[in-house]
């Protein structure tokens, strides 16, 4: 017997197989919606966007982390949980930290998969999503609720997609070479793609109202993370005391959720989907797209890049 999510969801899937569809990422459909492209079936789809958009309400004191697939969702996820939680796991000892235990996944749930659930009960409600800015319930764009954004190089996160898609090996999917990947990768046809639009919105977003939106390049969080953690505990209205600052809680911050030390707590195991905890630990490198992709596969991106974000202050 099918539960209320699931009738909910039917309800949108007979409205969705009228928007136009394409072929796309690992050879599955891919629809269009509001100017960008979605899977279906699956916690990330379609269906659940539209659940989301159309019953999901936000509380003024909720904080929503807003990444595409492969940017570094993981690791904002870790960085917000650790410091918005600091002074309630103060005095704990860090071996029992959540994030020394559990997967970020963990610590702060997507939007598209506690809508089941109704999400976490206490504020502030630590969420994530991939929703496009322009998607999102109107309760979220309405309220004084902070999201804060992570944007990636397109061609890292090109490579990052490719490497993560093939160690999943789902079955449904038909593996891709890189180049594959990347001709539906610059069509867009790629779960809430085209990449830069998604970007775009954000950037627009965060323009117009800093204290809404904080945008952040997974590059400039590599060049210097403690200044990036600084900023982001005073978007959140967490800011450091000098206390703090002085006793090294920044960089305990900073090293909790560095690559090396996730990765080591994360290599067992599986989140409920089933994805492994692994999988989201890679290499956590910047640049390392030039060892995947060809100077005419780069040309390719680096065109649509320039086109797309052209007079806007993004850089990689
Ligand atoms: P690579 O595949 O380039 O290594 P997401 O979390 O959005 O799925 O993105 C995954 C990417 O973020 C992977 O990139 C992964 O290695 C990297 N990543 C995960 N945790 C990280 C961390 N703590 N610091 C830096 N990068 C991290």
């Amino acid at each position: 017997e099918k539960d209320n999510f699931a009738i909910l969801l039917d309800r949108y899937k007979e409205k969705f197989s009228q928007f136009p569809k394409e072929k796309g990422w690992m050879g599955q459909d891919v629809y269009m919606y509001q100017g960008f492209w979605y899977t279906s079936e699956n916690a990330f789809s379609i269906e659940t966007m539209m659940a989301v958009q159309e019953s999901f309400q936000a509380h003024s004191t909720d904080i929503y982390v807003i990444t595409q697939p492969k940017c570094g969702t993981t690791w904002i996820k870790a960085l917000v949980f650790a410091i918005v939680n600091r002074t309630k796991y103060k005095n704990i000892k860090p071996s029992d930290h959540p994030l020394n235990i559990s997967n970020p996944h963990k610590c702060v749930p997507f939007l598209e998969t506690e809508i089941i659930t109704k999400g976490p009960a206490n504020p502030p409600r630590l969420l994530a999503s991939h929703i496009p800015y322009n998607a999102l319930p109107k309760s979220i764009i309405d309220s004084s609720c902070r999201i804060v954004y992570l944007c990636r190089n397109p061609k890292d996160v090109l490579v990052s997609w490719f490497h993560f898609a093939n160690k999943l090996k789902d079955k449904s999917r038909t593996p891709m070479t890189i180049g594959e990947m990347l001709d539906v990768y610059a069509k867009g046809f790629m779960p809430y793609g085209p990449y830069w639009d998604h970007v775009i919105e954000y950037y627009k977003a965060s323009s117009e109202d800093p204290t809404k939106v904080l945008f952040l390049t997974y590059e400039d969080m590599k060049i210097d993370t403690a200044s990036k953690v600084k900023r982001l505990a005073e978007f959140l209205g967490h800011p450091f005391t000098e206390e703090e600052v002085a006793n090294g809680v920044v960089e305990e911050i900073v090293r909790l959720c560095s690559f090396e030390n996730l990765k080591e707590v994360n290599k067992n195991g599986d989140l409920l989907t089933g994805i492994p905890n692994a999988s989201f630990f890679r290499e956590g490198k910047v640049g390392g797209w030039s060892n995947y992709l060809t100077k005419e596969m780069s040309q390719i991106l680096d065109d649509i890049t320039t086109e797309k974000f052209q007079g806007l202050d993004i850089s990689f």
